[in-house]
């Protein structure tokens, strides 16, 4: 059994040839290049659990961008208010449940405080800024000549330079592939009269959404620092916020001093003596005693790290098609491979946002999971995957155990919007969400695929088995129409319906089936009984509710097409057929209907209002049903924003940038390179001449 499917994993790898040199080509001609600093995103360098933000001196000199991290947390202290003063105090909401009281967590008006802490902790914290210090008076942006940069995605470096009173200065910025560590060097014959660096800390703030910059640098007196110079060339800041502390480990070549802070602020001085060239690294780390790796050390590191991911991963060349459409492709299929390693491939999930600011206070969203980490493994780069999956749900399984037995199901119902620890942030939509729960079993299915081996049915096992038990029990038996109903309560995927009527949405219900098909198969290859509960349910859910002819919101949704509250959100039926593959079991999808739904969707669907990767979902729909270039439109949508340096716009819903919207572009490239089972394409535009190299079809 499994040799058959080693053989027909292999021999449906697509094979092509993109050399190295016609990569770095390709690669390079999208270095991004800049004169000033942009208001609303950086350029950054970073290994996937850190990131540094810059601005056009390839420091934070002007704006205040972030050094984020996986680790980088803090709570605000607990309210005191009587009652509400611990996480075991907070009770949550009881909703009837198909008659019987469920206990949620949502934000309990009776509870206030604890609701709101308990949304608002942890956040993650911007580590630190450094910066020029110009010496005397107050220098902006604006007096700096001739302002350029650029950074090499082949290397991870950055490069940039102005002048300044009329000297020269070039700064180099680079991230250590392998620790928290970023290298500056600097030369300038400025650093030998008034430039040296600055280290500055801030406070984080209350807010949800901390964009383009994270924390506040006024609230001086809610946090310390302490300085300690530890030799001629190194210094340690200890920075600490009521209960996170961590430490900023500075070294340098040469003799030089730290001095600071200056007075009501958390600023440090750097200041080399006799040099006009500072060679730097700073470390931060949650532990004393970190030895920062030397700077010849990252920069080689970097080189490797970054050519070997441009080598080993699959590529798309676009670049022997004449057309700006694929232009602007290519740019962010390039670009978004680069952010994304910089920012999503960490050991938690990625924020949205991933480490360039923090939306929903830094936390992740396991719903937002399949995005975000979905395309290392469909550009064959399983170990950024693999930093991250499947250890978060391992992690994660003792807690969402429990939140099942709480509300009275099997198995172990996975969080929604989460953070380390992996507990529910109160939320109604938080709370009743549930497409969330089918995903590991894609990340295992496409495992199996490039990895098909008793190695990767173990490792996931235990995950499916629990997140199977969880889907079949939350499936309600309903003795009027004798099938399995989701909901309600529940929110679909497009979050404006009512919970308490929702009932058998078309995406949930088709992802149910296929997370239970996966599931049951998972047992089968290992030679293991199928749970009897997981076909039961699975042979017996709900139909696909159908209206006018296409796949309705969920079943009964009144107004289906006429109102607009209905075409409103995401149109996550067009999900059935393109992010999802056509159902292996029960009834086969009705193509006039997808086509009718599609139809209808592109007819009425308020697009302007979607998040980005609405379009990715609709592009991959529409490849499914032949239809490439209508593919291509959605992927170029106007509402649908790259900027100049690649980073996805969030457009009217959420602060810039919005990964997701990079991640999808990449899920959908690759289905037009690879195709799925059973069409295996490519499906490119009529006249496209594309190599591809290294992908694996979809499922
Ligand atoms: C930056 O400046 C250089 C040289 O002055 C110029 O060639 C280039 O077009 C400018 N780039 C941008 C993005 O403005
Ligand atoms: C925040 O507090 C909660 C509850 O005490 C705890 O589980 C979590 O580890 C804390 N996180 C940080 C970063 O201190
Ligand atoms: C749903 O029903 C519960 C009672 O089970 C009620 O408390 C809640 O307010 C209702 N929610 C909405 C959005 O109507
Ligand atoms: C420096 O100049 C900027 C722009 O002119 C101004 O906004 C800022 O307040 C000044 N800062 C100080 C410390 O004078
Ligand atoms: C600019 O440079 C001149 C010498 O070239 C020096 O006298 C002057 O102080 C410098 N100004 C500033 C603001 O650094
Ligand atoms: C910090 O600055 C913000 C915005 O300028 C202001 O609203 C806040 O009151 C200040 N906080 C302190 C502690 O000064
Ligand atoms: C590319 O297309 C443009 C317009 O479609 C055309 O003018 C140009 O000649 C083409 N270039 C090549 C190299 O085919
Ligand atoms: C089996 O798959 C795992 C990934 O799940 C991979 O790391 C390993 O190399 C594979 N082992 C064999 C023997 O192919
Ligand atoms: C059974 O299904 C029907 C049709 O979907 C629905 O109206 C009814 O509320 C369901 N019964 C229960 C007990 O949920
Ligand atoms: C598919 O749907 C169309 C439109 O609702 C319907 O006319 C047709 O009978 C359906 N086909 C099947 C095989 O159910």
């Amino acid at each position: 059994m499994h040799v058959l499917y080693v053989l027909v994993a292999l021999s449906s790898v697509v094979e092509g040839a993109v050399t190295v040199s016609q990569r770095r080509k390709v690669v390079q001609s999208f270095n991004v290049r800049r004169n000033a600093s942009s208001n609303s995103t950086p350029l950054q360098v970073g290994n996937g659990n850190f990131a540094f933000g810059a601005d056009v001196t390839g420091l934070q000199t002007f704006k205040p961008y972030g050094i984020l991290s996986t680790w980088g947390w803090h709570n605000f202290s607990l309210p005191t208010t009587p009652g509400q003063t611990s996480m075991e105090d907070y009770t949550g909401m009881q909703w009837w449940t198909h008659d019987r009281l469920v206990t949620y967590a949502q934000p309990n008006p009776a509870q206030n405080d604890i609701s709101s802490w308990l949304i608002q902790n942890p956040q993650r914290t911007n580590l630190a800024n450094i910066g020029f210090a110009f010496g005397a008076g107050n220098v902006t942006e604006d007096d700096l000549q001739q302002k350029t940069q650029e950074l090499d995605m082949w290397s991870g470096r950055l490069s940039s330079s102005f002048v300044y009173n009329g000297s020269a200065v070039q700064v180099e910025t680079w991230a250590d592939p392998d620790s928290d560590t970023v290298a500056v060097i600097v030369e300038s014959e400025l650093l030998k009269s008034g430039l040296g660096l600055f280290f500055d800390f801030p406070y984080p703030d209350r807010n949800k959404f901390n964009a383009p910059f994270v924390g506040v640098w006024n609230a001086t007196s809610s946090h310390t620092t302490v300085l300690q110079q530890t030799s001629p060339n190194t210094a340690t800041i200890q920075h600490t916020l009521d209960k996170s502390t961590y430490i900023t480990n500075v070294a340098w070549v040469g003799r030089g001093t730290v001095s600071g802070p200056a007075k009501g602020t958390h600023r440090y001085f750097l200041k080399v003596e006799d040099s006009s060239k500072l060679q730097l690294t700073v470390s931060l780390s949650p532990e004393p005693g970190l030895k920062s790796p030397t700077l010849e050390t990252i920069v080689a590191a970097s080189r490797g790290w970054w050519e070997s991911f441009w080598s080993e991963g699959a590529f798309i060349d676009l670049t022997a098609v004449n057309s700006t459409e694929a232009a602007e492709l290519q740019r962010r299929i390039v670009i978004s491979l680069y952010l994304l390693a910089v920012n999503s491939a960490s050991s938690d999930p990625p924020q949205e946002s991933g480490l360039v600011n923090n939306g929903w206070y830094g936390k992740f969203h396991l719903e937002m999971n399949l995005w975000n980490s979905l395309p290392f493994a469909r550009w064959g780069h399983f170990p950024l995957l693999w930093r991250s999956l499947p250890g978060m749900y391992k992690r994660f399984l003792p807690s969402s155990f429990d939140r099942a037995r709480h509300q009275g199901y099997d198995g172990a119902r996975w969080s929604k919007m989460t953070d380390p620890t992996g507990r529910s942030a109160p939320g109604e939509i938080n709370s009743l969400i549930i497409w969330q729960q089918p995903h590991p079993m894609y990340f295992a299915e496409i495992e199996y695929r490039s990895f098909p081996n008793a190695t990767t049915l173990a490792r996931w096992d235990d995950i499916l088995t629990a997140t199977a038990d969880f889907m079949a029990s939350f499936a309600f038996f309903n003795k009027s129409t004798g099938v399995y109903d989701l909901g309600p309560p529940m929110y679909p995927v497009s979050e404006n319906t009512a919970p308490n009527v929702t009932i058998n949405p078309t995406f949930e219900l088709a992802y149910w089936r296929f997370g239970l098909d996966v599931a049951a198969r998972w047992k089968t290859r290992q030679n293991l009984a199928v749970p009897k509960t997981w076909t039961t349910v699975r042979d017996n859910l709900a139909p696909l509710p159908v209206v006018d002819g296409t796949y309705a919101v969920y079943e009964g949704i009144p107004g289906m097409w006429t109102d607009k509250a209905t075409t409103n959100d995401h149109p996550a039926m067009a999900g059935i057929y393109g992010l999802l593959p056509p159902p292996a079991s029960g009834t086969p999808l009705n193509l006039t209907v997808l086509r009718n739904t599609a139809a209808k969707i592109k007819q009425l669907w308020p697009l302007e209002e979607s998040y980005g990767w609405d379009f990715s979902m609709l592009a991959m729909n529409s490849l499914r049903l032949g239809d490439v270039d209508q593919a291509v439109a959605y992927l170029l949508h106007s509402v649908f924003q790259f900027d100049d340096a690649g980073y996805p716009v969030g457009g009217s819903r959420v602060p810039t940038p919005y990964f997701p919207n990079s991640a999808s572009l990449l899920l959908a490239t690759s289905m037009m390179a690879s195709g799925w089972d059973g069409d295996e394409g490519p499906h490119w535009p009529a006249g496209w001449k594309v190599d591809v190299e290294g992908f694996v079809p979809a499922l």
